[in-house]
Parts: structure tokens; sequence; C-alpha cells
């Protein structure tokens, strides 16, 4: 089993990186494969078409995925929007029922709005959000300080454990013969006044 991390930051080893490292560090443990993959600075360098195209094959053959973003005024990076934007439009079908969730890095405020941005992608296709003890949160301005966050590392680890046990769960059922529910046709109506 596989689970696909998705830095959204700028910088490729700061602090989300950081982040993502520990909960990479628990599905390791765990027996799970990962794979952390830059976005913010992909996107930076102008090539997001070509990135979207690349992760859409990872997601292809990945159980599980962790969307980490930094917090840029109180709002996940715009890179990692971009790329969300155009990855959950082209990969709906690959993402749908994969355990997802979203973790943010920042100096102060503006966690919990980043989260909430994030987690609608997961709700939109279908994705089980897996859960740690508190917000998936972690704080610093370097990744010396994040690490210094005990909280926000412990809660990385729990994330980890808890999304590995998801995962494992899922497969069992799955080999039980549980059949995962079918994908209803899209009812898409606009809001038109006749
Ligand atoms: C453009 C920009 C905007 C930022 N806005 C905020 C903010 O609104 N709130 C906050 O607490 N930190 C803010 N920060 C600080 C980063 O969120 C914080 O340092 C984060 O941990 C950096 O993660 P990274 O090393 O993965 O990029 C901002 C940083 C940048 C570069």
């Amino acid at each position: 089993m596989k689970v696909l991390l998705l830095n959204g930051s700028r910088r490729i080893k700061g602090c989300t990186f950081t982040a993502l490292s520990h909960v990479a560090d628990a599905l390791k443990e765990a027996g799970i494969e990962t794979e952390i993959v830059q976005i913010g600075s992909q996107v930076l360098n102008g090539s997001l078409t070509e990135l979207v195209n690349e992760v859409h094959e990872k997601i292809k053959s990945a159980d599980g995925l962790v969307v980490g973003s930094p917090v840029y005024f109180a709002s996940p990076s715009g890179e990692i929007v971009s790329f969300l934007d155009r990855l959950f439009v082209s990969a709906e079908k690959d993402l749908r029922l994969k355990p997802a969730c979203a973790v943010a890095s920042a100096r102060r405020g503006g966690t919990t709005a980043t989260l909430d941005v994030i987690n609608k992608y997961f709700a939109y296709a279908e994705m089980p959000v897996v859960s740690s003890r508190y917000w998936n949160i972690v704080h610093g301005n370097s990744p010396e300080e994040v690490v210094k966050d005990e909280e926000g590392m412990q809660i990385m680890q729990i994330l980890g454990r808890n999304m590995a046990w998801l995962l494992k769960s899922i497969e069992a059922g799955r080999n039980a013969g549980i059949a995962a529910p079918e994908q209803a046709g899209k009812v898409f109506t606009n809001f038109i006044r006749e």
C-alpha cells in the first residue's frame, strides 16, 4: 500500500515538509510506502500542467493522499490551490474513496481556514477524511521551530497511524467481499431562475 503526500510550499524542505515527513514516518512504521511530491516549488516554476498529469498517474496506484500547505494570508498557498483545482477535475475518478487528510503549517494563525479549504476537495471526490487527536496543524517559521512543537508533532504521528489503520481496514473489507458503493451519475443543477 502507498500514500502520496503533496507539499504545497515553495520551500522544498521547510515546515510543511517537516510535518509531512512526520506523517510519512508513522505510515512507514506501519508498513505503508510513502512518497512526498513537491508541488509549490514546481508550480512556481510554471510546470502546472505536466505536474498535474504526473501526479494523476501516481494517484492511480496510490491508496491514500495527504495534502500539506503553509498558511499564506490565512489560506492555503496559491500554488497548492491552483494545483488542486486542476487535479480534482481531471483525477476525480482515481481519487474517489481513497482516504485523505490535510496538514497546515503556520507561524501564527490561519490554520483552520486553510484546513477547511483543502478538506473541501476531499469531500468533492467522496474521499474518507482521516483525523488525528486535534486539528492537523504545526506551528513554526523554520523546520527547527516545527520540531519543537511537540503537540503538533504528536498530531502528525497519530494522523499517520490513523491513516494506516484505515487503509488496512479498507483492504480487509475488500478482501472480505465488501464492495465499494457504485459511483452515481452526477445531478448537476445551476441556480438559475426560470
Ligand atoms: C506569503 C506568505 C504569507 C504568510 N502568511 C501567513 C499567515 O497568514 N499566517 C501565519 O501564521 N503565517 C504566515 N506565513 C508564514 C508561514 O505560513 C509559515 O512560516 C509556514 O510554517 C511556512 O511553511 P513552509 O516552510 O513549508 O513554507 C506566511 C508566509 C508567506 C511566505
